[in-house]
């Protein structure tokens, strides 16, 4: 089948942790190729995730995906929109739905509606999360055919999924749709587990576990991510979902061992805090991709990805401290 060849592309939430580093990566490796990051910078976005890229190979645009004009002004002329701006954390979807509504479904309904006005090839990041979860013991992992799950995160993210398999049958914009594992690796929000662990051990807090340790998620480092995002939007078929995976699969306390070990600590310098509301027991993915792609993780091992994790949160303090205070505090008021 064709080769599809964007030469200016349109990455919303390209300031925050996945999307950064998917823009790095097309910087990195894809010399023709112009971005438009869309990035409203909420709470998670940092223009500092951005940094040293040149001028001549990205324009940033501070706004919403969900303002009509100001789409209509960025998207006509682009070849492709890669769709990355959400909200993201499920603790606050549980704490405050409201924003994971607005953003994630009516946002992505507006993305559409101008993808449809003006042709334009369009990707859809979302996550495995849709897929609910499964039990500790179940041989069976996620595939396209599970059914979808019951999480305020979740609902709003496969509402959004509905919107693009949608907006692909009844209009016919070109649409494509991946839905990955665990991401981690530099510039994620402190808030999510692996940083919000760093950043504790670095400022002299005790790490936080949540209930008995054993949920287990299935962890790909974000370059991964990148480039299995990269062969689905030039090689992918139109109206295909996408599972994305790297064989991660790992439970929350050995994650946790790794991260003290790793940065000198005894296994049991941490706290078991209350658990998440209806905490999802496991995700996995079954990756189809590898084989119709040609798509292959390259760094998939997780001590060494770690490894690189721990220094970088290390050697960029400036990057995460402002932010620590305000997330324990959050988290403190949870009980968490
Ligand atoms: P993030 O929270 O780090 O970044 C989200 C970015 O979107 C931020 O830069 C934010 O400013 C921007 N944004 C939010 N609302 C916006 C709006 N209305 N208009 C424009 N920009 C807006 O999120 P992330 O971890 O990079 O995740 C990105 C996507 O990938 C999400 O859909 C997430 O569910 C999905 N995903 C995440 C993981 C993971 O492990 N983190 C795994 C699989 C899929
Ligand atoms: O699977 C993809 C999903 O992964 C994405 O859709 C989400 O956007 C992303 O945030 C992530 O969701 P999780 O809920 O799995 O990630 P989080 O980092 O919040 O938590 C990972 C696990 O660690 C989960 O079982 C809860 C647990 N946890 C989390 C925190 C913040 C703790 O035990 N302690 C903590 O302090």
């Amino acid at each position: 089948s064709e080769i599809f060849e964007p030469k200016r592309i349109i990455v919303t939430g390209g300031a925050g942790f996945i999307g950064s580093n998917f823009v790095h990566w097309v910087v990195d490796n894809q010399p023709d190729v112009h971005v438009v990051v869309l990035d409203a910078l909420t709470y998670a976005g940092n223009l500092d995730n951005l940094a040293g890229i040149p001028e001549e190979r990205m324009t940033f645009v501070h706004g919403d995906i969900c303002d009509e004009a100001l789409l209509e002004e960025i998207v006509p002329g682009v070849d492709a929109i890669v769709h990355f701006a959400a909200e993201s954390h499920n603790d606050n979807s549980i704490a405050d739905p409201e924003p994971f509504v607005r953003t994630n479904v009516h946002g992505t309904f507006r993305l559409l509606e101008a993808a449809r006005k003006h042709d334009v090839r369009f990707h859809h990041i979302s996550t495995d999360e849709v897929y609910g979860d499964l039990a500790l013991d179940d041989p069976a992992r996620f595939t396209e055919e599970t059914p979808t799950a019951e999480q305020p995160v979740q609902l709003h993210q496969a509402s959004s999924d509905m919107l693009v398999r949608a907006w692909f049958r009844t209009y016919g914009v070109r649409v494509t749709i991946s839905n990955c594992s665990n991401n981690y690796g530099p510039r994620q929000h402190i808030e999510k587990f692996i940083p919000r662990q760093i950043t504790n051990v670095l400022t002299g807090i005790r790490p936080k576990l949540y209930g008995d340790g054993l949920n287990v998620r299935d962890w790909i480092h974000t370059e991964d991510h990148s480039s299995a995002v990269w062969a689905i939007l030039t090689k992918g078929r139109l109206g295909e979902t996408y599972l994305i995976g790297a064989d991660g699969e790992k439970n929350n306390i050995d994650v946790l061992h790794a991260i003290l070990e790793g940065m000198g600590k005894s296994a049991d310098d941490f706290d078991w805090v209350k658990d998440r509301p209806g905490h999802d027991r496991r995700y996995a993915i079954d990756p189809e991709l590898r084989s119709e792609l040609g798509w292959e993780p390259k760094r998939t091992d997780f001590a060494e990805g770690l490894k690189a994790t721990i220094a970088w949160y290390r050697d960029n303090p400036g990057w995460w401290q402002g932010a620590k205070e305000a997330v324990e505090a959050k988290y403190a008021k949870q009980g968490q």
